[in-house]
């Protein structure tokens, strides 16, 4: 039996995949190669559970990599001294706004003058290039749970091409935020941004961050709860830049967006998000992949400030008895409930022939919890149980399948 879920993704990709406009980034040459065709998705739970479809070719993380690196500066230098050389206030300008605070502090470490200051802070003052670089890129290896490669060609021609990044770090330089010479502050910089991942990466990256920096597949601890929080604060009001207002009030998602086309969302509790879509529009954010949150956002219940978001098991138990096995679920059913029901329902198959899904306990379904719960009791039945559904209260609402056939429903357990 399998999960519904990937089919769910896919219909998110079609409903996007027709959205047309926006233009790939060419003011890094590399990146205009790009197939602008490319469209891919991937989630990953807290609990370490990913689901991807479409698209897995790596991609650059561009921007994505700015509230990564801000994290690992936060974890090595802690908050009091980073705050020293960068704000946490949105900007509400463009990503590469040639603007500093009247102390020089950049506004945060999103905009590009931000990053440029943050990322000359890891491994201490005195480091070199190549193991700042190499500092970076083991940390984003561990965020990933696997080998990360940093795409050289992107690096060096977004170097032949970094006229505003040199300006900003010349800047920087002038008013002592930036102690390092200007040129390798950028050469650094740059190279953090070709890290290469794919969507199922970067889910897993951001799961990490959502997690409270527990990497969810390897279980690895990769950054402290309060880097986590800070980062994703950070991103909630500035992650997107002159977009950040728009984005929280429709989509609600604390995101970051990167030049490459890459688009990476967290909920602080459940999962990470990631979509891959070259084409841009005018504030640097993927077109598609922007289209794609907003479905998501919607069809899925996902905007942060909305209620319905607490969490309890929704599995409260299963019990076999001699001749059916009875399901009690519980709690509001929202799609990372009804995830942990399917994932639940796909380890321990019922072994009865006879299976009662009891929904008494549930407080409420929303569209997207009861349709992943109803495909997968469809798909225990057509194992070969027989599935009813006891639902005194009504929650269900809807009892017709995907595919046409109804639901049966009996009055006691
Ligand atoms: O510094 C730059 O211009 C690029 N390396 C990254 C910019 C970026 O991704 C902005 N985000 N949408």
């Amino acid at each position: 039996m399998k999960s519904p879920i990937p089919r769910y993704l896919n219909l998110i990709l079609d409903a996007v995949r027709e959205t047309d406009g926006g233009e790939v980034a060419d003011y890094i040459p590399a990146l205009a190669k790009v197939d602008p065709a490319r469209l891919g998705v991937a989630i990953c739970t807290t609990t370490g559970r990913c689901y991807q479809v479409g698209d897995n070719a790596p991609f650059s993380l561009q921007s994505i990599s700015k509230p990564f690196t801000y994290a690992l500066a936060l974890e090595e230098s802690g908050f009091e001294a980073v705050s020293e050389i960068v704000g946490v206030e949105p900007s509400g300008d463009a990503f590469n706004e040639l603007s500093l605070e009247a102390d020089g502090r950049p506004m945060n470490p999103m905009i590009n003058a931000g990053a440029i200051a943050v990322n000359q802070l890891i491994n201490g003052s005195g480091s070199s290039v190549s193991d700042r670089i190499d500092k970076i890129l083991g940390f984003f290896s561990a965020l990933a749970g696997r080998p990360l490669t940093i795409n050289k060609e992107i690096a060096t021609s977004e170097l032949d091409t970094a006229d505003r990044n040199f300006a900003l770090a010349h800047m920087l330089h002038s008013f002592g935020i930036v102690d390092d010479d200007p040129h390798d502050a950028v050469v650094t910089y740059v190279h953090q941004c070709a890290i290469e991942v794919t969507v199922s990466d970067l889910a897993v990256m951001a799961a990490t961050l959502a997690s409270g920096g527990i990497q969810p597949v390897t279980g690895a601890r990769v950054i402290g709860p309060e880097a986590a929080r800070i980062a994703q604060s950070v991103m909630t009001s500035a992650g997107m830049y002159d977009y950040a207002g728009r984005w929280m009030t429709k989509v609600g998602i604390p995101a970051k967006s990167g030049v490459s086309g890459g688009l990476m969302g967290t909920l602080p509790g459940r999962m990470g998000i990631a979509t891959f879509s070259p084409k841009l529009d005018s504030t640097g954010t993927s077109v598609r992949g922007r289209e794609a949150f907003a479905y998501m956002s919607r069809h899925m219940d996902l905007h942060l400030l909305q209620g319905n978001n607490y969490r309890v098991p929704g599995v409260r138990s299963i019990h076999e008895e001699s001749d059916k096995t009875v399901i009690t679920l519980q709690g509001y059913v929202n799609f990372t409930v009804a995830e942990e029901i399917s994932s639940t329902l796909l380890r321990e198959a019922p072994a009865s022939s006879r299976v009662i899904l009891d929904v008494s306990r549930v407080t409420g379904f929303n569209a997207i919890g009861r349709k992943i719960v109803k495909e997968q009791l469809r798909r225990i039945r057509e194992e070969g149980a027989q599935v009813v559904l006891y639902d005194p209260e009504n929650r269900i609402t809807d009892m017709d399948y995907s595919d046409g056939t109804r639901m049966d429903e009996v009055d006691t357990l």
